[in-house]
């Protein structure tokens, strides 16, 4: 899978050298690309925004470092997601959609966002989507990315190493985990359930199921809706 993230801060994204995803570039499963918008400006202080039409608070950033910096990147099979408190709700479903592109690309705003010609221009030619992380707001979508890019690529086959691990996690049955123990069997006066001593797998199957539906019901409600 190639990712190409562009952003005016590159330097946030020098973690992904590191852990999983890191060993998944050196060995060629993730080509992952940086680039920085501001090398796509061509004025003395390297702008890459101005105050918005119509007025109000805050800088927009401009459509030309954009449409530079995504042509040279964007091809026929990529998809661009543009995250933005202002898009739809990313999800695990979401990540599963993405693990299975061949190209994806970020476009990581500050400031108020990109002027919205950016945005139409590109949906016009190919697939563009707006993705929040959630109903809150974040000082660019860098952060964003990151978060995205963790929740695609470890479901890309071979990044992570024992792949039914992703199986019983929250969110892929709709519920969220149940709850995980290890040794010692006792830790400051509180012991492991005993079930989970026992060895009877489907009765630890079924306290999980439980135990899943119970956190789900106290937790995220919603989702059992
Ligand atoms: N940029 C700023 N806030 C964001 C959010 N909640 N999700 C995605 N991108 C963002």
């Amino acid at each position: 899978m190639r990712i190409d993230i562009v952003t005016i801060f590159p330097a946030f994204f020098d973690v992904l050298d590191l852990s999983l995803i890191g060993k998944a570039r050196a060995r060629g499963i993730l080509d992952l690309r940086v680039h920085d918008l501001r090398s796509h400006t061509h004025d003395r202080h390297r702008t890459v925004d101005d105050t918005p039409y119509g007025g109000g608070a805050g800088m927009v950033m401009k459509p030309e470092p954009w449409g530079e910096a995504l042509d040279g990147i964007l091809g026929e099979d990529a998809v661009l997601i543009v995250p933005s408190p202002a898009g739809e709700l990313f999800t695990q479903a979401t990540a599963r959609e993405l693990a299975s592109e061949q190209h994806v690309v970020f476009a990581c705003g500050r400031y108020e966002g990109i002027d919205q010609r950016v945005i139409d221009h590109y949906a016009a030619r190919g697939r563009v989507r707006l993705m929040s992380l959630g109903d809150y707001v974040l000082n660019g979508g860098e952060v964003a990315a990151m978060a995205m890019i963790e929740a695609v690529t470890r479901l890309v086959p071979g990044v992570v190493g024992n792949p039914s691990s992703l199986v019983e996690e929250s969110h892929e049955d709709g519920l969220l985990e149940y709850p995980i123990y290890t040794k010692p069997p006792v830790w400051r006066d509180r012991s492991v359930p005993e079930i989970l001593l026992g060895g009877n797998h489907g009765a630890i199957a079924q306290w999980r199921r439980e135990q899943s539906i119970e956190r789900t019901r106290q937790y995220r409600p919603d989702l059992l809706s």
